[in-house]
C-alpha cells in the first residue's frame, strides 16, 4: 500500500478492493471500537476551495476514529492571505500533525505536497486534475448496489473536461473488466483525449443523454464546473446543457443507479429524488466509512 493518497492511478486493483473491504469493515464495528484507532492523534485538514461533503466528511470519519481535527476550511484565515507559499503551509502542518488531508484549486498541488510533507496527504481535489476519494466512495458504492464493479455499462455525464470526479473514476476503472463507457458532454466539454485513449474500455462519446437511459447500470452525472471557465460567457453557453428528470427514466432499467458527485445545480431534477434510482444522497454517506479506512491505512502505514 502506498504513503500518500495523491492520484487514483498511484493504486493498484488490489489496493482498491483492499480500501473497500476496510470500509466495510468500518460500517460494522461499534462507535467504542472505532474511536481507538486515531486516539486523539491531530489529523490537518486544510481546505483551499470550497467543499461541504470531501471536508465534513474526512472530519466526520476523524472523529469517529478518535482523532483530532486542526486547519481551515477557508484559506483566507490562514498565513497564506499573507503570502506564505504552499510548500511552507505543508511543512508546518507536517509538524504539528499525523496526516494531511488538503484540497486546493491548483492541479498538482497535492503532489507537490506530498513530496514535502514527512506524514501521509490525501489529495481531497486539486483543480481539475484528480479527486480519488470521491472515486473510491463511487466505487464503494457501485460495489455495495451490485456486488461487482466488472462488467457494467458506466455513463458520465455532464462536464467532462473540468469534472476531476469523472477523471480519476475512469481511469480506476481502467483495473476492473468487461466495462462498456459512455461519455456523454457538450462538445465543448468532452472527456479529456488522453483520458479516452488510455481507457481500455470501449467508449462511445455522445452530446444526447436520453440515449443512454435505456442500458446503462450507472448514470453518473456532474455539474459544470463554472470555476473553472476562463471566460464566462462560455459557461453561459453549456451551463444548462443537461437535465435529468424522473419522466426521463421510464425507459430505464429497474436496477440502474444515478450517482452524481454533489453539488447538484440543475443537472439532476429534485423529481429524481423521490425515484428509486437516485443514490447521489447514499453515495455522498458512503464517504465517511472509506475515508475513515483510507485513513487508518495510511496513518498505520506511516507508524510502520
Ligand atoms: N463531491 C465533492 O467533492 O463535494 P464537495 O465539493 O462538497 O466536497
Amino acid at each position: 500500500m502506498i504513503n500518500h493518497a495523491i492520484s487514483i492511478s498511484d493504486f493498484s486493483r488490489e489496493d482498491l478492493e483492499y480500501i473497500l473491504s476496510e470500509a466495510k469493515k468500518m460500517e460494522s464495528l461499534s462507535r467504542e471500537e472505532k474511536g481507538t484507532i486515531l486516539e486523539g492523534r491531530p489529523i490537518a485538514s486544510l481546505f483551499f476551495e470550497p467543499s461541504t461533503r470531501t471536508r465534513l466528511s474526512f472530519e466526520t470519519a476523524i472523529s469517529n476514529l478518535g482523532g483530532r481535527v486542526v486547519g481551515f476550511a477557508d484559506a483566507d484565515t490562514s498565513s497564506q492571505k499573507k503570502g506564505e507559499t504552499l510548500s511552507d503551509t505543508i511543512r508546518m502542518a507536517s509538524g504539528y500533525c499525523d496526516a494531511i488531508v488538503m484540497r486546493h484549486p491548483l492541479e498538482g498541488a497535492a503532489r507537490r505536497a506530498s513530496e514535502i510533507s514527512d506524514v501521509p496527504v490525501i489529495n481531497g481535489g486539486d483543480g481539475a486534475n484528480q479527486h480519488p476519494t470521491q472515486t473510491m466512495l463511487d466505487l464503494y458504492t457501485i460495489q455495495k448496489e451490485f456486488g461487482k464493479i466488472d462488467g457494467l455499462k458506466i455513463a458520465m455525464v455532464g462536464d467532462l473536461k473540468y469534472g476531476r470526479t469523472v477523471h480519476s473514476l475512469a481511469t480506476a476503472l481502467n483495473h476492473f473488466n468487461g466495462i462498456e463507457l459512455s461519455f456523454v458532454s457538450p462538445a465543448e466539454l468532452k472527456m479529456p483525449s488522453s483520458i479516452v485513449k488510455d481507457s481500455k474500455h470501449p467508449v462511445k462519446e455522445i452530446g444526447n443523454l436520453g440515449e443512454i437511459i435505456p442500458t446503462a447500470d450507472v448514470i453518473y452525472m456532474t455539474r459544470i464546473q463554472k470555476e473553472r471557465f476562463p471566460d464566462p460567457l462560455e459557461y453561459g453557453k453549456v451551463k444548462d446543457s443537461f437535465e435529468l428528470t424522473a419522466k426521463m427514466l421510464d425507459g430505464a432499467k429497474q436496477e440502474m443507479i444515478v450517482m452524481h458527485p454533489l453539488p447538484r445545480i440543475t443537472e439532476i431534477n429534485v423529481d429524481v429524488d423521490e425515484t428509486k434510482y437516485a443514490r447521489y444522497f447514499a453515495e455522498a454517506a458512503n464517504g465517511v466509512p472509506v475515508r475513515e479506512a483510507l485513513l487508518k491505512i495510511l496513518v498505520e502505514g506511516n507508524n510502520g
